[in-house]
């Protein structure tokens, strides 16, 4: 059975720009509409369905309109590890949030995830965040859609931020990008549009979740179908020793299904290592935790998209961005070469 699944959105940025920030912020909305259940905490990744993006972005987000399940956002801290996670894991990301500091500007890293986003050719936004801290920006009200924050600014400072939002533009242009304001756009499909945030007042935030959503929906609808039933496929974020499971793989898998005892191949460079899925983990929430005292509980299937622990033999020579794939009822030898040349 073909289903469509949950697109998975990056968020990356230069350090300190608010990648973290803006995904606690939506879970935090999450929480104060008191649907904090309704959020999965995965191995690596945040999931948050769609009835939860329609209540947090207010009616922004009519929720009947929309096909895609919700949004699976993957942070990344320290952009080295992200680097070396998508030149050799390939495009994990569906679309990506670039996240820029209105206050700094574009940062090498800025450059770098753009860089990156070219290669693999995924569509983007950009959220020009900390709006707050504009000289003389007045937040009189929490989390709500720009528009109503802005047309209370200052004139000078309603400048002050076009201006900002007027440098980000060019540095896009500088980089082959036509850009802006993105409520000033109107075709998403050539242009890439701007949402002037605050991640830590929450103002524009239901913006940013519309024309995530709305990028999610428009472009990638045919390319989110997936065999629900297929085998698993999934790049390696992590490799983690865990006390009493040894070596362990934080993995997002991104299409089909992976079940405990699958076989799998994992890795491309060299010959990649064959071994068995002894267990896959997924973390416990807090209240369990402390209940238990123990940080994952064991699952007998996982499917895309989602970040889960894998447990197995081997995996010594397994390293950050490598592939992995479930090998079924394919060839062994093939399904080698493949990943090999990939
Ligand atoms: P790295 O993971 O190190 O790359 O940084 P990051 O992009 O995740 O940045 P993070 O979210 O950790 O934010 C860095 C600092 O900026 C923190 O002190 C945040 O509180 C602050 N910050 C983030 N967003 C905003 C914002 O919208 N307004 C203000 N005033 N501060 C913010
Ligand atoms: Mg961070």
């Amino acid at each position: 059975m073909s289903g469509i699944r949950t697109p998975i959105v990056c968020l990356l940025g230069h350090v300190d720009h608010g990648k973290t920030t803006t995904l606690d912020k939506i879970r935090g909305s999450a929480v104060a509409e008191r649907e904090a259940g309704a959020i999965t905490q995965h191995i690596g990744a945040t999931e948050v369905p769609l009835d939860i993006i329609s209540k947090v972005s207010g009616d922004l987000v009519k929720k009947d309109k929309f096909k895609v399940p919700g949004l699976l956002f993957i942070d990344t801290p320290g952009h080295h590890a992200f680097t070396s996670l998508r030149s050799r894991g390939g495009s994990l990301a569906d679309i990506a949030v670039l996240l820029v500091d209105v206050t700094d500007g574009f940062q090498p890293q800025t450059h770098e995830a753009i860089d990156i986003l070219q290669d693999f050719q995924t569509p983007f936004i950009v959220a020009a965040n900390k709006i707050d801290k504009i000289p003389g920006w007045k937040t009189n009200k929490k989390d709500v859609p720009f528009r109503l924050s802005y047309k209370n600014q200052e004139k000078r400072v309603k400048e002050d931020l076009d201006n900002r939002i007027y440098e980000i533009v060019g540095k896009l242009h500088d980089k082959g990008f036509n850009s802006d304001r993105y409520d000033r756009l109107k075709n998403f499909k050539d242009n890439v549009g701007v949402v002037p945030v605050s991640a830590k007042t929450g103002e524009g935030i239901p913006d940013l979740l519309m024309v995530l959503i709305g990028l999610a929906q428009r472009y990638l609808e045919t390319e989110l179908e997936f065999e629900e039933e297929g085998p698993g496929e999934g790049t390696v974020l992590e490799v983690k020793e865990e006390k009493g499971l040894g070596k362990t793989l934080d993995v997002i898998l991104y299409d089909g299904l992976m079940k405990t005892g699958d076989s799998v191949l994992i890795g491309r460079a060299d010959e990649p290592v064959e071994t068995k899925i002894r267990a896959l983990l997924k973390p416990n929430p807090m209240e369990e935790i402390r209940e238990s005292g123990s940080e994952f509980s064991k699952v007998d299937e996982v499917r895309a998209a989602a970040g889960i622990k894998v447990a197995a033999p081997d995996l010594g020579s397994v390293r950050a961005g490598f592939p992995i794939r479930v090998i079924g009822d394919r060839d062994t030898d093939s399904l080698k070469e493949e990943m090999k040349s990939q």
